[in-house]
């Protein structure tokens, strides 16, 4: 697939300053969550810079999917999207981890069976030889499923907009397309694992892992059993 430069990943953007600098305002007026009503001479004066270049920032920005607008009579309505909340998300990360060291999470929940999918993936080629060299290990053919509630869900959505997990990227075989995924060193009772966030996750409340060896075999699991997550930021 072609990408529009070697520093714009699809999955990983990289803001510029000004893109930062422009949905940092638009947030703190309201933006990141309810539309807010504004002209580019008031944006461009809380930017400091002028009503012409802050409508040329606002038409990038919706260009980029990070805002979507409106007219509404003088005024622009303007509302960030999810990836433009992802964006200043993902810089406010970066910031904590500087000032606050790496962050540490950690949940509870109980062990469950899936389709059998996880087996299917984990033997792909495409993804052995990504998991083998990026996480030092070839794993064992599948996940472990974790079920959670939605307090250890929201965790593992924290853990998912970390900046270092290790990227698995997708790929084209056989016809098909395979997802990318992120990937962060854990201990699941202990035991040294990675936590797989799929880009696309159809499961909303089971959080997935994988590792060197059977989880089941080597914690003694079985479904329903409880098991406990660690993980701390890369
Ligand atoms: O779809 P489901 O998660 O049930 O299965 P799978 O991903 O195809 O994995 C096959 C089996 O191995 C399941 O019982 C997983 O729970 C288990 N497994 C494990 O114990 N340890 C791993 N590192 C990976 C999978």
């Amino acid at each position: 697939m072609p990408e529009s430069g070697p520093s714009r990943r699809k999955d990983r953007p990289r803001p510029t300053g000004d893109t930062l600098a422009v949905l940092k305002v638009l947030a703190h007026a309201g933006a990141d969550h309810t539309p807010i009503l504004i002209t580019s001479r008031e944006l461009g004066e809380r930017i400091g810079v002028s009503q012409q270049a802050a409508d040329r920032y606002l038409v990038a920005l919706e260009k980029r999917g990070l805002l979507t607008r409106s007219m509404a009579a003088r005024r622009q309505r303007l509302l960030l999207t999810a990836e433009g909340r992802a964006l200043l998300r993902a810089e406010y990360q970066t910031y904590r981890r500087l000032f606050e060291g790496p962050a540490r999470v950690s949940f509870s929940g109980t062990v469950t069976s899936g389709l059998g999918e996880g087996r299917y993936y984990l033997s792909q080629p495409g993804y052995v030889v990504q998991f083998t060299e990026r996480l030092g290990y070839t794993p064992y053919p599948g996940t472990l499923n974790v079920r959670v509630g939605a307090p250890a869900l929201r965790k593992a959505d924290l853990v998912a907009s970390w900046a270092g997990g290790l990227r698995i990227d997708g790929f084209e075989a056989s016809g098909r397309t395979f997802g990318g995924a992120t990937c962060f060193p854990s201990r699941l009772n202990g035991h040294p694992c990675h936590l797989i966030h799929p880009d696309r996750s159809h499961y909303r409340d089971v959080v997935e892992f994988i590792a060197r060896d059977c989880l089941r075999e080597a914690l003694q699991l079985k479904d329903g059993d409880p098991v406990a997550a660690d993980i701390e930021e890369p």
